[in-house]
């Protein structure tokens, strides 16, 4: 049993938040629910100039509930889960009450030394790009290699599970504060990207919990503490995202549907509420979505003081409670003795406890974390940077102090990749007359921009990057890390030019106009450039740089760089635009601009910024990034805004456009974008030609029928109530939480008041017997018909132009119903193509692809409207298109 024990004690703490939730009641054994699941949605005020289109709403302001679904799918070890949940429930037969206890609930926060599971570690190590660079490589080896790179350097501190990735946020709103974190507002670029991440991750032994789920769409309001503390709103309870059933299920919980399919152990529960219920104990989300009809075999985990009741969310499907206390360093626990509690008085039947352990152990054997090569030793400690310390953090050195970091460099050559994925996702967005490359012989290189230089508190000089200080080269709170060290692009550009001793100046002082008037005006004579920075920052809501609570307010630049670019770009007529942002801004201005010849965007590269950057401007790199999402001409364009100002005492975020968000809004509303999403140069050209399109024999979609067997239990119970007591001479350290009781009186245990109240308990909510299969589940991932390729498309791509160059190509189909975007994102490939070469590039159109949700039947349907594949370079460069028969 001894590997179980240090499982359990692995699988804790870390990470980030600082705020507190106060706000939750409990009754003995069994807690309250302050979730509604059948509460309707007011309506709501949009932010000031935002008014979502009426017509792309039909449909999509309907059902907009969470029902109540209950009991909680148990594990049946469905798909390629057998040996895993065989594995599992031989080890949770043989466990006690407590050990099954112990490993659903972490030991709160900040109290054990080295935890898994955490940024904690990436904040010692790498730094890679995030989702959204990846996303902009459209390359879906490139996302494995990151998930494997990062999962190599978890499992060598020692680790077992990593808290990413990321496709909640998916993108709805370009302000949103942690979109970067995740890939693209296209839930079917970013279900491809994720699903890859997490098998590359997973190859490793370690974990991937893929987060948030789901609506996980805005920074304010996701917290009752943070809104009260930072004076953004006196809230009761946290917002809630309102969103009908078919958006759900063709935009946010797609991705969700890649990810399970994958084999994904673990997701990660959100802060927001969704449909007015808590989102970790969402019984409609949890136990109806993922382990009903997606068949997720996993467990479900809670985000850092995101759960807010026991029992209820036990049984709408929570799996287990992170970091284990109800409220950072309580030492209470909504599960941990509760559960015990719970068990015993029989609140929550044996087969949920035991599903919950066995999801937990089966995750684990999923990923063959119990194997030498990746079971290691933890050897640091996340809550210090020092060699010795407090093993017990939280409590002092008095409960244990010693060696807590052993230092373990485990980056390997991962800066190569770094540098490389850096490359890849450096959009081109304008190039006029091959301004681009350089060749590095112009007779001087000027560079502006605070965005081209070093932080000069150093790259760590802002706790969590919670700052805009220098490059951009990540955003800030939980999902960053600390830079071992950051290459810029003032170093790395002087380095191009000072190698064969050529001609460079630099300005990294935005506010330095009368320097930088006089430099651009000497970039600007005959055979000189001007590559002028800026940057546009966003992050987690509990640091708010500029007044930006996580989300940003603005789609502009940042560090005053405006005033600059505008000198820059008006003193010299060969101006670069470089942007490190973390999404969407204003540039449309700069499209136009005749002095300006050329602008990129690098996105968030990490580390390695300033060599991606190089290897792109000089050439050594010929662009293949794509844009992950639309860049609109205004802010309204875009049609969906972050709420800012509460709306009432639970901020409610109502999704009104449906799935019309990114290029579906743009397109359906017929508004011209500055740059559309896909849209990315290249220093040649490709052609289309010959789209041919093959029906294949896939058969008719079957719903999936039948039901499960009754819920299994493993093991027995004692009632020997006396066994349920801490140990004697058992040592307990402070605030850590325990599965045992301190009494053998239940009701007095820990000094109930109203025990044995059960009216808030939902019906069946404990029922073990058999269930209906639902129609549109029946494996990981839901049908597995769903897969099943109806089409496949041919086309041949020609690189026309004098180098060598990849080209992703990318397939849209039309579904052609009146509330369908004109075109979806249904395919890509990224291929290399030698210059006057022709290259055949191959898709499957699965079922799933040209079907829509059906909310009469509860399943997909493809529709009897006409359907239109097409093919090209962008979502509006589409010159190949074929019906779909
Ligand atoms: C049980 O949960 C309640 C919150 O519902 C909490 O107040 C109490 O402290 C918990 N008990 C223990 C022993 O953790
Ligand atoms: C839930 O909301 C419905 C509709 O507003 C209301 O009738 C009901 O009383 C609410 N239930 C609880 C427990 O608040
Ligand atoms: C919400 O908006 C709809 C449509 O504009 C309107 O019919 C309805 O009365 C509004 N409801 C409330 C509670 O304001
Ligand atoms: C539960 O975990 C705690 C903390 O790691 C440990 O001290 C205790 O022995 C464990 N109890 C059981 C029953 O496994
Ligand atoms: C919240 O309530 C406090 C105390 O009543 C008040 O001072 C503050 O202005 C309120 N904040 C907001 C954003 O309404
Ligand atoms: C591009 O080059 C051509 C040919 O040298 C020239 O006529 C044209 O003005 C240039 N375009 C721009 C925008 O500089
Ligand atoms: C550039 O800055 C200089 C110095 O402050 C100023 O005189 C000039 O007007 C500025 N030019 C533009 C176009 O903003
Ligand atoms: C946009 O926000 C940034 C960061 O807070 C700020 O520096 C900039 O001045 C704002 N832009 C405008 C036009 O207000
Ligand atoms: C709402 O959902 C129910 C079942 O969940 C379905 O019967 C009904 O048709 C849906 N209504 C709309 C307008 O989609």
């Amino acid at each position: 049993m001894r590997s179980i024990t240090s499982f359990g004690a692995i699988l804790c703490s870390a990470a980030h938040a600082v705020a507190q939730y106060t706000n939750s009641s409990s009754t003995g054994g069994a807690t309250t629910v302050p979730g509604n699941d059948t509460a309707p949605f007011p309506n709501v005020t949009y932010p000031d100039g935002v008014s979502p289109d009426p017509d792309t709403i039909a449909g999509s302001q309907s059902n907009q509930t969470s029902p109540p679904k209950y009991p909680s799918p148990w594990s049946t070890g469905a798909g390629d889960w057998k040996a895993a949940y065989e594995k599992a429930t031989g080890i949770v037969g043989q466990m006690t009450l407590e050990e099954k206890v112990n490993v659903t609930t972490g030991v709160g926060w900040t109290l054990l030394p080295g935890f898994t599971y955490g940024h904690a570690v990436w904040r010692l190590q790498l730094l890679l790009p995030p989702g959204v660079n990846v996303a902009a490589a459209w390359d879906k080896t490139l996302a494995w290699l990151r998930g494997e790179a990062m999962g190599e350097e978890y499992r060598d501190k020692g680790v077992n599970g990593l808290l990413g990735p990321v496709a909640g946020p998916l993108g709805r709103s370009p302000e949103g504060g942690r979109n970067w974190e995740g890939f693209s507002p296209d839930p079917y670029l970013t279900g491809v990207l994720f699903a890859e991440t997490i098998k590359g991750i997973q190859s490793t032994g370690q974990m991937a919990i893929a987060k948030h789920f789901l609506l996980n769409e805005q920074e304010h309001f996701r917290q009752v503490p943070e809104s009260i503390q930072f004076d953004l709103g006196n809230i009761t309870y946290p917002g809630s995202s309102n969103v009908d059933e078919a958006t759900l299920h063709e935009l946010y919980a797609w991705p969700f549907a890649d990810a399970v399919r994958a084999g994904v152990v673990g997701v990660m529960c959100s802060y927001e509420r969704s449909n007015n219920s808590d989102s970790c104990q969402n019984s409609y989300l949890m136990n109806h979505i993922l382990k009903g009809e997606l068949g997720f075999q996993g467990f479900v985990q809670s985000d850092w003081q995101a759960q807010h009741a026991g029992v209820s969310a036990v049984l709408a499907g929570l799996d287990m409670s992170m970091p284990g206390d109800t409220v950072f360093d309580s030492g209470a626990s909504y599960i941990g003795p509760n559960l015990t509690i719970a068990v015993l008085n029989g609140s929550v039947p044996q087969w949920r406890l035991d599903d919950m352990a066995t999801r937990i152990l089966a995750g684990w054997y999923y990923v063959d974390g119990d194997t030498p090569e990746h079971f290691k030793p933890i050897n640091f400690n996340s809550w210090t940077l020092d060699t010795y310390g407090s093993i017990y953090s939280y409590v002092g050195p008095e409960w244990g102090y010693g060696l807590v970091n052993e230092h373990v460099d485990v980056r390997q050559e991962h800066g190569r990749l770094i540098r490389e994925i850096g490359a890849a996702s450096t959009v081109l967005l304008k190039n006029v007359n091959n301004t681009l490359p350089l060749t590095g012989h112009e007779k001087l290189t000027t560079v502006f921009g605070e965005d081209a230089g070093l932080n000069p508190w150093g790259p760590n000089g802002c706790s969590d990057r919670g700052c805009d200080q220098g490059t951009l080269a990540i955003g800030w709170g939980s999902g960053t890390g600390n830079f071992p060290y950051l290459i810029t692009p003032d170093a790395a550009i002087q380095r191009e030019i000072t190698d064969h001793y050529g001609a460079y100046e630099s300005i990294t002082h935005n506010g330095a106009l009368d320097q930088i008037q006089a430099l651009a005006r000497r970039g600007g004579q005959v055979g000189g450039v001007c590559i002028a920075f800026a940057s546009a920052d966003s992050g987690e809501g509990f640091l708010h740089p500029g007044d930006n609570w996580g989300d940003r307010n603005n789609l502009t630049v940042w560090q005053g760089a405006e005033a600059m670019l505008v000198n820059v770009t008006s003193n010299c007529n060969n101006t670069i635009l470089v942007f490190h942002t973390v999404g969407q801004i204003d540039i449309s201005h700069w499209k136009e601009h005749e002095n300006v010849t050329a602008i990129v965007w690098a996105g968030l590269p990490g580390e390695q910024s300033g060599n991606s950057l190089t290897d792109v401007l000089y050439g050594r790199v010929n662009p293949s990034a794509k844009l992950p999402y639309t860049i609109g001409r205004n802010r309204t364009d875009y049609g969906t805004d972050v709420l800012y100002r509460p709306n009432g005492d639970v901020p409610q975020f109502d999704f009104r456009e449906g799935v019309f968000i990114d290029y579906r809004g743009f397109d359906h509303r017929g508004l011209e974008p500055t740059y559309e999403f896909g849209f990315g140069l290249s220093y040649t050209t490709f052609s289309y030609s010959n789209l041919q399109v093959t029906k294949l024999d896939a058969g008719e979609y079957t719903p999936s029928t039948g039901s499960t067997p009754a819920a299994p239990t493993y093991g027995t119970i004692s009632n020997d109530s006396s066994s349920h007591l801490f140990p004697s001479n058992f040592t307990r350290i402070p605030l850590l939480i325990y599965p045992w009781l301190n009494s053998t009186d239940l009701r007095t245990a820990y000094g109930y008041e109203d025990y044995g109240d059960e009216s808030f308990i939902p019906e069946g909510a404990r029922d073990g017997i058999p269930q209906p299969i639902l129609p549109a589940a029946g494996a990981p991932g839901g049908n597995p018909q769903l897969w099943d390729a109806l089409y496949h498309v041919t086309v041949n791509i020609a690189n026309t132009g004098k180098v060598a160059g990849a080209e992703v190509a990318q397939l849209y189909v039309s579904l052609g119903g009146p509330y369908d975007p004109p075109v979806v994102l249904r395919g890509f490939e990224k291929v290399s193509i030698q210059p006057g070469q022709t290259t055949e590039v191959g898709f499957d159109i699965l079922r799933r692809d040209v079907s829509n949700w059906d909310t009469a039947s509860q399943n997909w349907v493809i529709s009897e409207y006409p359907k239109i594949v097409h093919v090209g370079a962008s979502s509006r460069d589409l010159p190949l298109s074929a019906p779909l028969s």
